[in-house]
């Protein structure tokens, strides 16, 4: 059997970036995207940083929040009370995690649902299930993309999802379940677990496990999406990135499947700003 086809994730955050630029040239109204960091956690400080400069990148504002790691939950909610009245921020997004004496729930739930583009309001998980317009969290967005961009009509697919979390599998689950597929979810008590695998044409692993989908639990010719990021031990005292799928082994068998890093990875800020866009369009169109 031939070598599966890799998905090159990279080039496809790319071509979305460019899109969303010129939809965002077209606007009467430049969108605007607020991130809030609070503390100084190196990796999340990276994550704000590449995020406002992709957000400038497209032609978009970016409203910089940061916040000391002693910021009281008050201070933290006065905050987004002010992003969620303010006409020129269209998304607003919570770089997680927080410090720890402060509610996660508490503040997503405090943000505005129209510009919530993390996806993560109840509000927004609600109008999924429900097959509502909403914001949908931007991993499980960009796997539906490049799937969409793979696959075209997923009418009948089986999909297997490999992971339950409410920011990865569980909205995956859902948007695939709205493309038609008939959707099984796995997790850490689902029993025979390659068994399931092995009847996926779609196979989403999101279970943070490095490499723990091996090449014989993927049948022959399914698409895999790897969402894992796990960082493990290599040579000469490095660590090196690899997924949830054993990638060399998956290779042999799979149809097609995303690398890691360079498959889901850069999908997720286009996303991010793929969302940011349609919370301007539709907030600024409910202004009118
Ligand atoms: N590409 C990106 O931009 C991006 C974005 C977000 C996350 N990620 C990566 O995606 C992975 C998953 O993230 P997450 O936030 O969804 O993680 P999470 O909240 O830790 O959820 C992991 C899920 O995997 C299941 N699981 C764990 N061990 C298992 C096992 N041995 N067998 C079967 N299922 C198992 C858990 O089951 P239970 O529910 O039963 O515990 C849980 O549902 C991580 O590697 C993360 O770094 C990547």
């Amino acid at each position: 059997m031939a070598e599966a086809r890799i998905i090159d994730g990279k080039a496809f955050a790319a071509k979305l970036l460019l899109q969303i630029t010129g939809d965002v040239s077209a606007m009467p109204v430049q969108p605007g995207l607020a991130v809030v960091l609070v503390g100084d956690d190196p990796a999340s400080r990276v994550y704000v940083r590449n995020k406002a400069k992709t957000t400038v990148e497209v032609g978009m504002r970016s409203f910089e929040h940061r916040l000391p790691a002693e910021t009281s939950q008050v201070e933290l909610l006065a905050l987004i009370a002010g992003l969620n009245e303010d006409r020129a921020v269209h998304g607003i997004l919570v770089q997680l995690p927080l410090p720890a004496h402060l509610d996660s729930a508490a503040v997503i739930a405090a943000i505005d649902p129209d510009k919530d583009v993390d996806g993560l309001h109840v509000i927004n998980a609600g109008r999924l299930a429900a097959g509502l317009p909403g914001l949908v969290p931007c991993t499980p967005l960009g796997c539906l993309l490049l799937l969409k961009d793979e696959l075209g009509d997923m009418s009948g697919l089986n999909a297997v999802v490999l992971g339950r979390s409410n920011l990865v599998g569980k909205p995956i689950a859902q948007l695939l379940l709205a493309e038609n597929c008939t959707v099984t979810m796995a997790h850490s008590r689902t029993k025979n677990l390659p068994e399931i695998c092995r009847g996926a044409d779609i196979l989403i692993a999101a279970v943070g496990r490095p490499e723990m989908v091996r090449g014989d639990w993927i049948k022959p010719g399914a698409t895999v999406i790897d969402v894992g990021i796990n960082r493990v031990p290599a040579e000469a005292g490095k660590t090196k990135l690899v997924g949830d799928v054993a990638f060399g082994e998956a290779l042999g068998v799979a149809g097609r499947i995303t690398p890691v890093p360079g498959g889901v990875g850069p999908m997720t800020i286009a996303c991010l700003l793929q969302n940011t866009l349609t919370a301007a369009k539709r907030i600024e169109g409910a202004r009118k």
